[in-house]
């Protein structure tokens, strides 16, 4: 019996760590990457621009914000730099794997619409942020969010040529 086990125990172990849940990666699953990154990190990029009204003692004031300082752009840079780390870690296999390509596509998709962002934000350009950069943006992350839905919703019409940024 003896060798048998001997044999037979790495091949058990084996077919354990196969079979079970893959590891939780060190940045968190999907949902946590997600929700604690992705999205704050996004957020920071399409709320540096904005435009709304308030009332202040009763009085409606209209208010437009952009970033003022370098200090402040460079907030805003460094969250587009870290959206395409975030792109390109969705594409690494702790993410990826048994995704198929289309995942592939819309994690690089992120990572062009971040590079596009990280360009508005060298130009100052808040018409871009605000309207078509941002808006691509965040085309990019509903489409993979159609394709991937959370849970039982079905993925319903968006392709990958949806959130190609090519330009
Ligand atoms: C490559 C695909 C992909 C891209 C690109 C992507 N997401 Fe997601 N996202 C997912 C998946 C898959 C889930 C569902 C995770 C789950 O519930 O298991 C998700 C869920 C979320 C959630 C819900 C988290 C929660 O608490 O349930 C938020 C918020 C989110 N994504 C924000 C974003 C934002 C913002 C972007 C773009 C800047 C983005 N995502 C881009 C795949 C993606």
């Amino acid at each position: 019996m003896k060798p048998d086990f001997f044999i037979l125990a790495p091949a058990l172990l084996l077919a354990a760590s196969c079979s079970s849940e893959p590891e939780v990666p060190p940045q968190g699953t999907v949902q946590q990457l997600m929700a604690q990154d992705v999205q704050p990190t996004a957020e920071v990029y399409w709320n540096s621009v904005g435009a709304a009204s308030e009332l202040v003692d009763g009085e409606p004031v209209f208010r437009e914000w952009q970033p003022e300082t370098d200090a402040e752009w460079a907030e805003v840079r460094t969250a587009t730099q870290h959206l395409q780390e975030l792109g390109e870690l969705l594409q690494t296999p702790a993410y990826a794997d048994g995704r198929g390509d289309n995942w592939m596509a819309y994690a690089r998709g992120l990572v062009d619409a971040a590079k596009a962002a990280e360009q508005t934000v060298e130009d100052r350009d808040t018409d871009a942020i605000l309207n078509d950069t941002g808006y691509t943006l965040y085309r990019v992350c509903d489409a993979c969010h159609r394709a991937y839905p959370p849970e039982e919703l079905a993925a319903e019409g968006a392709t990958v040529d949806d959130v190609s940024t090519a330009q």
